[in-house]
């Protein structure tokens, strides 16, 4: 898909459906949070999420005490409703409209996080891009936390062309940069009660 439809189609998503339309809503972020308290991450760390959308990831660190916190979507809409959410808390936070694969970080993050976004980047092409844009954005012995559909998961999401992965191939796309340190699987089961199994792979990026 290209740049320009990509971003028109989010748009579109976080302009017409309330966020219990859609099927990666959850009400707590709970695998996500659960690779912060394992990998016993300090108060002070930097962190970002990619593709954050309007995702209450943002709002459960805040409630944890992080303050160094990053949200970055394709869609300026989806930050917008994140903001509206949040309200006063809104500045507390950094926030950045931009395609992952466009994203130059002038800063390096101690946690990187993408539930659900690098998936929907199909070619080699585009998934080498975000390797190249994680390894210049991460820390040295920072960590990645990545959740794909896994191999049983739907092969669509937000009616788009997904790429699946399993613990070895998302561990082969990231092991030239990226040790692997566990992975998971979560049945997430949607607000139309229907069941996606996610695969979710914590990385720790090689000095
Ligand atoms: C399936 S939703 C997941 C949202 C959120 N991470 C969550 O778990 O609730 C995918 C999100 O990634 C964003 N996204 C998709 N492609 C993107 C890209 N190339 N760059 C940045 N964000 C992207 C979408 O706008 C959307 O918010």
């Amino acid at each position: 898909m290209e740049l320009l439809n990509r971003k028109e189609h989010w748009e579109n998503i976080y302009t017409t459906k309330k966020p219990t339309d859609v099927s990666w809503f959850q009400v707590y972020p709970k695998s996500s949070m659960e690779f912060i308290s394992l990998l016993n991450l300090p108060i002070d760390s930097s962190i970002i999420d990619i593709g954050g959308g309007d995702s209450n990831f943002v709002d459960s660190l805040l409630d944890k005490g992080y303050r160094d916190i990053t949200v970055l979507d394709i869609s300026a809409k989806a930050i917008e409703r994140a903001k509206a959410r949040l309200g006063e808390k809104a500045s507390l936070v950094n926030w950045i409209v931009s395609d992952v694969t466009e994203f130059n970080p002038d800063r390096q993050y101690n946690f990187w996080h993408d539930r659900a976004a690098f998936h929907f980047l199909t070619t080699e092409e585009q998934s080498d891009k975000y390797v190249k844009i994680a390894r210049k954005g991460i820390q040295g012995n920072g960590y990645l936390i990545l959740g794909t559909f896994s191999e049983t998961g739907p092969l669509k999401c937000s009616g788009l062309e997904i790429k699946q992965y399993s613990e070895s191939s998302m561990s082969a796309k990231f092991e030239k940069d990226f040790k692997r340190i566990k992975c998971i699987k979560e049945d997430h089961q949607t607000p139309f009660n229907t069941i996606q199994n996610f695969l979710f792979c914590s990385f720790q990026k090689r000095i």
